[in-house]
């Protein structure tokens, strides 16, 4: 190809980024191709060099000399040093008004930092959460681009393009401002974290009950086929169904059972805990992978503590195969709750301008957490000025009529002695938002008398500080 002949040019030929150039190119865009080492290059025009255009360059400023100008180059390397050492070596070679779009999962704070940077060299920078993992980046991912809206109107149509469709519209939209993207990102993956949790909740009292996998595959495909209808339920049947060539066993019953984790979730806590905004379904989820992975304690643990086997007796099993499914509901809605109020009170923090309802409308196709639910979310804040989503008019009343059956499952869980952190955190965060008041006058009480921290009271206004009895 002719020098600058390239519309857009990708780096990193990993598997998200080679899939992601492939998508591009599927949409009629001449791509750029670059990788730190061109053999991954060479391999991706060898397996897939016939599917469309490709530019491959061996040496960066031949890589950035086939782009037409402005450049328009999208990142796609190990998130961290290695996106920090690609816009090193970009910057000198790049000229005022070239866009750089980092599309991995990074931290938000450094997306923050790296557009400031890139803006002191005259660069425009846009971060680009991408969800929907390898298949998605090549079939269409939902995309969360947060940048300047001036540098997304140059790049956005592209994005748009490649993104995931539902109902005619694309499942890529602007987000806001700098960090807005990736944080809009890592929030969806706190989300995904919980839902697996829940899943996972669902998946040990089904197996309590007796259910075999066969049976509880089968469980998750009707609750696929009703308001639960959303791609991990949809998956979870089909692991539930595989069984293992080894030992015809379930294959779940044979993999290990420690979660691992790269990072998303544990973000989303911290930045939660930063801003005081209680995320306790995503936190539960973090930190039920967190004790799964802690042999140390479990092994110590098992050893030491006595209490219920996990068998489950109920009167009416079937009755209660259902009543799992509303808990499960019930929990995925509070920590969609959790997670967009996150989002909405990080916008403030930040002074981005998050249309929430626009999130949870790229939601619900291309990304893990795609699910029916989000299209009701999203009509339910476009329609209403939403604090949270439990207020909600369709929400609040199918919480209130399922309500007491989430409370029976968490209670019967808790009785047989199967751990429920999900389930039962949410139904405590319902509890407490919902209630008229809070232990939070003890503790102010407790702070007053040890710390004269000073508490308000209910009926004036101003600062009190009591001399406690017991003070000497
Ligand atoms: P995966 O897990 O799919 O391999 P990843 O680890 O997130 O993906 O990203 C790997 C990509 O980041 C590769 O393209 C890698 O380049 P190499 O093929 O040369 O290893 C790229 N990458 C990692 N660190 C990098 C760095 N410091 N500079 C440039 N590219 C880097």
């Amino acid at each position: 190809a002719s020098p600058g002949s390239a519309q857009v040019g990708v780096i990193g030929m990993a598997v998200m980024g080679s899939n992601l150039a492939r998508n591009m190119a599927h949409h009629g865009y001449r791509v750029a191709l670059f990788n730190r080492t061109f053999a991954r290059t060479q391999a991706v025009i060898a397996d897939h060099g016939t599917e469309g255009e490709f530019v491959p360059a061996e040496h960066l400023e031949d890589f950035v000399a086939s782009l037409e100008r402005p450049r328009r180059i999208v990142i796609m390397v190990q998130a961290g040093a290695g996106t920090d050492a690609t816009i090193d070596s970009l910057i000198p070679l790049l000229e005022e008004g070239d866009i750089v779009v980092d599309g991995g999962n990074a931290f938000y704070e450094d997306t923050r930092r790296r557009e400031a940077k890139l803006a002191e060299h005259g660069l425009r920078f846009i971060g680009a959460g991408i969800s929907g993992g390898e298949v998605g980046a090549l079939e269409g991912p939902s995309i969360m681009p947060g940048g300047p809206e001036s540098s997304y109107e140059f790049i956005g149509p592209i994005l748009e393009d490649i993104s995931a469709k539902i109902d005619g519209e694309p499942c890529c939209t602007y987000i806001g401002a700098d960090g807005a993207g990736h944080f809009v990102k890592m929030v969806h993956n706190g989300i995904e974290y919980a839902d697996m949790q829940f899943i996972g909740e669902a998946y040990e009292l089904l197996k309590a009950l007796g259910l075999s996998h066969e049976e509880m595959a089968d469980t998750f495909d009707g609750w696929n086929s009703g308001d639960l209808d959303s791609y991990l339920i949809e998956i979870t049947a089909q692991v539930l169904r595989q069984t293992d060539a080894r030992t015809g066993k379930a294959l779940v019953e044979v993999i290990h059972d420690a979660a691992g984790m790269k990072g998303t979730g544990t973000w989303t806590v911290q930045s939660a805990l930063n801003l005081g905004t209680p995320v306790d379904s995503i936190a539960a989820a973090v930190f039920a992978r967190a004790v799964s992975s802690h042999p140390q304690l479990r092994a110590a643990a098992q050893a030491a503590l006595t209490g219920p086997d996990g068998s489950l007796q109920v009167d009416d099993p079937a009755a209660f195969v259902d009543a799992i499914r509303d808990a499960l509901w019930c929990a995925k809605v509070i920590a969609y709750a959790q997670g967009l109020d996150l989002i909405r009170m990080a916008a403030a923090e930040y002074g981005w301008q998050i249309d929430v309802a626009a999130v949870a409308r790229i939601w619900r196709a291309g990304c893990i957490i795609r699910a029916k639910l989000l299209g009701r979310i999203s009509d339910e804040y476009a329609a209403n000025n939403l604090v949270t989503l439990l207020e909600a008019p369709s929400i609040k009343e199918e919480l209130g009529a399922k309500q007491d059956t989430w409370r029976r499952v968490v209670a019967t869980a808790v009785v047989s002695g199967v751990p429920v952190p999900g389930f039962s955190s949410s139904l405590a965060y319902y509890d407490q938002a919902r209630a008229p008041r809070l232990n939070a006058a003890l503790t102010q009480g407790l702070r007053d008398y040890f710390g004269a921290h000073t508490y308000r009271r209910i009926d004036d206004e101003g600062s009190f500080h009591t001399l406690w009895s017991g003070d000497r």
